[in-house]
């Protein structure tokens, strides 16, 4: 009974990731994610085979759920990334205990049982103190402090060596190194990466979280764990590599080479662009434009979400739809500072799916395109992703705003994006700036439409 119960849950989780990866499978997919994890802890709470009572374990259970519940409902959408951090670090300390107390109940067992002990506590380590330094980091906006390679080169050293002597001769001290060591080691590898790079940190973090438990499935002989923590371990690690390659990074570059950060704090972002010539447009002047247009494309970025425009973004479409104006979304993997950002903006104010668009699907539709509003968003669509082999996002795929009859860039200045540097577009003939918070400007031109 107990195995089909772990069955039923292992076959629910892969149906949550199937239906997670689509916008309109999502809900569903929440659903199965649920429903095998009410599967999976009915099945641990009936099986197991402790003295704890099933009373206790329930009521545990009832307050950490509370505590998930309120955490979950005052949340605002953009402290979701430090939340995530912050829960990726109870499932790295939850690892972490389970085998210190295994290692304490026995003190001793085969080589494998070391081994599956000391890589399960060093992970489960290294993800808490990693995703607790990323919360602080996230959510204090604290600026990367520069720890040198070096430090994190030794630490690791330190902790793979200690972790072979535990390994060899079950040696306690070595055990206590191995893990004092991997604590530190968490912390100073997340302390100096800039704060674009941290969705990748946390996706990472989230992957290491899912080995983590997976390690800890074999220690205690849980299949389901094993499962489990191999799905998240998985679908983490493709999930950041699909961001790499989406900014044009590498994991190595991301890990000991945060440059981004240092771009930002080198530039000085307000004098960028002033030499050139821009042509400002008012509200009412976009208005205009929109409303005449047979199809606009928008495109959000980073700036849409700290304005918090999607609102006001919907009743613009709306409008314009009105207008029997064809409204588009064009959303590009690494606009604004998570995975999926964009998407689940648009999908808080209730855009509808059919409207939203992937880069791929959407990009060669631009020279078609009378209006591209691009709101907030900027390195997503610099040309010199594709025209400068200097430049620092070079080789990103970028959104061909440009081909666009008109573009209307919606940013309160001729200030930088997240890589630092300046966009040729904003000078180009056809592109027109509406300098302003975007969603103040947004606002204007419903209410002009
Ligand atoms: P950015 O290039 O960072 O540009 C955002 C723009 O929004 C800025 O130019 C800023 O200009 C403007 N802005 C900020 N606040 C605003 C407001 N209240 N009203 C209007 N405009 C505002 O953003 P993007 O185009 O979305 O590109 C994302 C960048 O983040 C890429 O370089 C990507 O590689 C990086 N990144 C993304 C991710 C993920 S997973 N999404 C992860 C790590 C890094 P002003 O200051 O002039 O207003």
């Amino acid at each position: 009974m107990i195995n089909l119960l772990y069955l039923a849950a292992a076959i629910c989780f892969i149906l949550a990731l199937k239906e997670l990866s689509s916008a309109d499978g999502a809900r569903r997919g929440n659903f199965c994610g649920m429903a095998g994890m009410a599967a999976a802890v009915s099945a641990a709470c009936v099986g197991q085979d402790t003295n704890v009572e099933l009373g206790s374990i329930l009521q545990t259970m009832a307050v950490g759920g509370a505590i998930g519940v309120s955490i979950a409902q005052v949340v605002a959408m953009k402290d979701l990334p430090q939340m995530i951090a912050g829960f990726h670090s109870l499932i790295g300390l939850a690892a972490a205990l389970i085998s210190f107390s295994v290692y304490w109940a026995s003190r001793g067992g085969n080589l494998f049982w070391l081994l599956e002990i000391g890589v399960g506590s060093v992970i489960g380590i290294v993800t808490f103190s990693g995703s607790i330094t990323a919360f602080l980091k996230l959510h204090c906006s604290c600026k990367e402090c520069g720890v040198s390679n070096k430090v994190n080169f030794s630490l690791l050293l330190l902790v793979l060596l200690a972790l072979f002597c535990f390994i060899r001769n079950g040696s306690e001290a070595a055990y206590v190194i191995a893990v004092f060591c991997s604590f530190i080691l968490g912390g100073t590898l997340i302390l100096p990466i800039g704060g674009g790079d941290m969705p990748v940190i946390v996706s990472m973090l989230n992957s290491l979280s899912g080995w983590a438990a997976s390690g800890i499935g074999f220690t205690i002989h849980n299949e389901l764990l094993i499962i489990t923590g191999a799905l998240v371990g998985a679908s983490g690690t493709i999930l950041s590599y699909i961001m790499c390659r989406s900014m044009n990074r590498s994991f190595r570059k991301v890990l000991f080479k945060p440059s981004c950060g240092k771009i930002l704090q080198n530039v000085d972002t307000t004098t960028l662009g002033e030499r050139k010539a821009i042509k400002r447009w008012a509200p009412e002047d976009a208005a205009f434009v929109l409303k005449n247009a047979t199809s606009v494309i928008v495109v959000p970025g980073y700036g849409m979400a700290t304005s918090q425009a999607q609102h006001a973004l919907k009743e613009m479409g709306e409008a314009l739809k009105k207008l029997n104006v064809r409204v588009r979304y064009a959303i590009h993997p690494v606009a604004g500072r998570m995975p999926g950002h964009m998407n689940v903006l648009l999908a808080e104010a209730n855009v509808p799916y059919e409207d939203v668009f992937a880069l791929e699907d959407i990009n060669l539709d631009f020279p078609f395109c009378d209006v591209a509003y691009v709101i907030g968003a900027n390195d997503v669509t610099n040309p010199a992703a594709k025209k400068d082999p200097t430049s620092p996002i070079y080789g990103m795929p970028i959104v061909d705003v440009e081909r666009a009859k008109v573009v209307l860039f919606l940013k309160r200045s001729m200030g930088a994006g997240y890589a630092g540097i300046d966009n040729e577009l904003f000078y180009s003939p056809n592109s027109m700036m509406l300098l302003g918070d975007a969603k103040e400007t947004t606002a204007a031109i419903v209410k002009e439409l």
